[in-house]
């Protein structure tokens, strides 16, 4: 796929992008030609085996990390020539990354950690802001722990916190880097849900890495990373087609069957 850069349908694209760690004997080639982009207002969904290179390609879509060759739009903004500051303030206005690790402030409590985004930008939330961060605050569940800090929250609570973080500024553009992979079902559903409801009421686009075929099955797109390729891209399939769709291509086929 070539994509012009004047396409203003997508909200972020990468263009013949490769990510290799290391070098010489121990150089990995984590992405290698991908070209790629999340489109304005949809859920997508990204799948693929451990170690196909999704998180990478959060990474450097989202401006978090340089690609070694290649080229990353944000909306309209070629990032891959930006100075360090614009991509900061870039990054701080418009994009939203819950971490698979969370990466949560130690010394900070939940609340503390959801208005950090306000904090960095130098700014309070607004009273509808607020409203709309108590909002969330509510839908995940934290209401009764904002005053406890990261080590004294469980590693669900814990993704939840990183979630209503990314989405407190809601900001155009959210990657979810497996926003589910601790979640016992019903809050796994509560979190989809939200997401959905953030492209599909607030035009957000939404790009999710998931393991889980009933998560990837509340996305519009499923994309499907293999050894650092896109090797589908697909419209909105159920729960039951994405499993039969990973298992004959034996992506993530251990995973599925486990
Ligand atoms: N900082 C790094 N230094 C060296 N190699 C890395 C680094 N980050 C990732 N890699 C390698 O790049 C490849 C892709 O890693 P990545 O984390 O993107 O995979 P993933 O698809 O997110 O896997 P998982 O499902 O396990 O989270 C892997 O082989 C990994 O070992
Ligand atoms: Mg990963």
């Amino acid at each position: 796929m070539e994509i012009s850069s004047t396409d203003l349908g997508l909200a972020a694209r990468v263009q013949h992008l490769t990510k290799t760690f290391g070098a010489d004997d121990g150089a990995v080639r984590a992405l290698d030609g991908v070209t790629v982009g999340i489109r304005r207002g949809e859920f997508t969904a990204i799948m693929g085996p451990s170690g196909s290179g999704k998180s990478t390609l959060m990474h450097v879509m989202a401006g978090l990390d340089a690609p070694t060759s290649g080229r990353v739009w944000i909306g309209d903004t070629e990032i891959t020539g930006l100075s360090d500051l614009e991509l900061t303030i870039l990054r701080r206005r418009r994009v939203g990354f819950v971490f698979q690790a969370f990466n949560l402030v130690p010394t900070l409590d939940a609340i503390g950690n959801i208005l950090l985004p306000f904090d960095i930008d130098g700014r309070r939330p607004s009273a509808l802001e607020r409203a709309r961060i108590d909002g969330l605050v509510e839908t995940l569940g934290l209401t009764e722990r904002l005053r406890h800090r990261p080590h004294q929250l469980s590693g669900g609570q814990q993704q939840r916190v990183a979630i209503a973080r990314a989405l407190a500024t809601a900001p155009d553009l959210v990657f979810a880097d497996e926003p589910t992979g601790n979640l016992d079902s019903r809050s796994g559903r509560d979190v989809l849900r939200l997401l959905a409801a953030a492209s599909r009421e607030h035009g957000q686009s939404i790009a999710m890495v998931t393991h889980d075929p009933v998560a990837a099955s509340h996305a519009d797109r499923v994309v499907y990373l293999g050894d650092g390729r896109i090797v589908a891209d697909k419209p909105r399939q159920s729960a039951e087609e994405i499993s039969a769709y990973m298992l004959a291509t034996e992506l993530g086929a251990a995973e599925v069957a486990a």
